[in-house]
C-alpha cells in the first residue's frame, strides 16, 4: 500500500491511501467477476468521477427518496446530536461523496464549537478533493485531513493518527450495499476501532413496499440506468473493453424476503465482449446478467439486532416523519455516559 500525506496548507491535508496497484485490483475484480457463475462486479467500482456525479444527480430525483430523509431528519436533529458528541471530537466519514448532508452536521457543530477536525474517507479521489476544497471554503473553523482509500485504510488511519475522541459516520445507508453477514462484521470492525468515548453515527434504510423501492432504484429519468452501466463504460475505457452499452439493460429487482433491492445489467442478446487488457472474451447469453449491487434493507428489530450482533449499543435513533429512513447513534457496549439509552424520535 502507498500511503501520502500532502499536507495543502494548514488546513488541509490530503492522504493517498489508495493502492499505486487500484488499476491493477480493478482488473483482477473485473475478471473475477466476469468469469464467475452467475456474473458480479463489485459496487465500489461505479463511483470513478462520472459515477460519482451521477450519484450527486440521483440524490436529487424525486424518486430516491433516500437522500431526502436523511436530509430531512439531520436539519430537524442536527443540534440535539451534537449535545450527544464529546467536546471536541473529530467527524471521521466513511464514504463521504460530497459531504452535503455531512454540511449540516458541521455547520451545527460549528455554532458552539470553534474548531472542527473532519477526516472524509472515499474511494472517489477527484469527488473528495474537490468537497474538502468547497467545505475549508464555506467553514473558517474547520480543518480537514481527506483520506483517499476505502473504508478500511479509512480507519486503520483513524485507529493509527486521531487522539481526539471521534464520531464515525457512515451514512447515505451505504450499509446496505454489504449482504447482511458481511454488514455485521464490518460493524464489528467499526467497533474494534472505536474507543468507549467514540461514537457511529448510521444511516439505515427502511424496509418499505416493493413500488418504493424498485422506482427509487429505476427511475423515470434513467439516471441510476446510466449510473449503473457507466461500469461497463469504465471497463471499456481503463481495460480496453467492447460492452455495447444498448446491449444491456438496467433491470432493478426487490428481494422482499431478504429485505433486499439487486441492481443487475442484463445483456439483451446472446453475445461475446472482448476486454483487452485482460486478454479475456466473456460469452453472455441471452437475458444473463451481471449483478452490480445489493441495497439491503432493515426493520427496526433487524437494526437492533444487528447492533447486538456488532456489540454496540443504540443511544438514540430518529426517524423522519413518514418512517422511511433511520439515523442511529451507537456507543461500545461497555461505554459508559449514554444518556437516553434506546430512546427513539421522529422528526
Ligand atoms: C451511496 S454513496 C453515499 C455518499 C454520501 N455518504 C451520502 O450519503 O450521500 C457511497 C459513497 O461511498 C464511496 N464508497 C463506496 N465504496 C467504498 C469503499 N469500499 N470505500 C470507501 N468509499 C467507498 C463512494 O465513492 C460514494 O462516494
Amino acid at each position: 500500500m502507498t500511503s501520502l500525506a500532502h499536507t495543502i496548507n494548514e488546513r488541509f491535508t490530503f492522504v493517498d491511501q489508495t493502492e499505486k496497484e487500484d488499476q491493477t485490483a480493478f482488473a483482477r475484480d473485473v475478471r473475477i467477476g466476469l468469469t464467475a457463475s452467475p456474473k458480479h462486479l463489485p459496487c465500489r467500482y461505479l463511483y470513478d468521477r462520472t459515477g460519482s456525479l451521477l450519484f450527486e444527480r440521483i440524490c436529487d430525483l424525486p424518486e430516491y427518496y433516500v437522500t431526502r430523509t436523511e436530509r430531512e431528519i439531520l436539519r430537524e436533529r442536527a443540534g440535539e446530536i451534537c449535545d450527544l458528541l464529546p467536546d471536541p471530537t473529530t467527524l471521521v466519514e466513511l464514504g463521504s461523496g460530497s459531504s452535503a448532508k455531512t454540511r449540516v452536521l458541521i455547520e451545527a457543530i460549528l455554532t458552539d464549537r470553534e474548531t472542527l477536525h473532519y477526516v472524509p474517507v472515499d474511494v472517489s479521489r477527484e469527488m473528495l478533493r474537490t468537497t474538502s476544497v468547497a467545505l475549508l471554503k464555506a467553514f473558517d473553523g474547520l480543518e480537514i485531513t481527506a483520506v483517499a482509500g476505502d473504508y478500511r485504510k479509512g480507519l486503520c488511519f483513524a485507529e493509527n493518527t486521531l487522539d481526539e475522541p471521534k464520531c464515525f459516520l457512515w451514512l447515505g445507508s451505504s450499509i446496505g450495499n454489504f449482504d447482511r453477514v458481511a454488514a455485521r462484521d464490518f460493524l464489528r470492525l467499526i467497533r474494534d476501532t472505536m474507543t468507549e468515548s467514540d461514537r457511529l453515527l448510521l444511516g439505515i434504510d427502511l424496509r418499505k413496499s416493493r413500488d418504493v423501492l424498485e422506482r427509487a432504484y429505476d427511475d423515470s429519468q434513467g439516471v441510476t440506468a446510466q449510473f449503473n452501466k457507466n461500469l461497463l463504460v469504465r471497463i471499456n475505457r481503463e481495460l480496453d473493453g467492447d460492452f455495447n452499452l444498448e446491449s444491456f439493460d438496467h433491470r432493478v429487482h426487490y428481494d422482499e424476503e431478504a429485505g433486499r433491492v439487486e441492481m443487475h445489467l442484463v445483456s439483451k442478446v446472446e453475445q461475446t465482449v472482448r476486454i483487452d487488457r485482460l486478454a479475456l472474451n466473456v460469452p453472455f447469453t441471452r437475458n444473463e446478467s451481471i449483478h452490480t449491487g445489493y441495497s439491503y434493507k432493515y426493520s427496526l428489530d433487524e437494526i437492533d439486532e444487528l447492533a447486538r450482533s456488532a456489540d454496540l449499543r443504540p443511544q438514540r435513533r430518529w426517524l423522519d416523519a413518514q418512517r422511511r429512513f433511520s439515523l442511529n447513534l451507537f456507543a461500545r457496549t461497555d461505554a459508559c455516559n449514554l444518556q437516553n439509552p434506546l430512546a427513539t424520535a421522529k422528526t
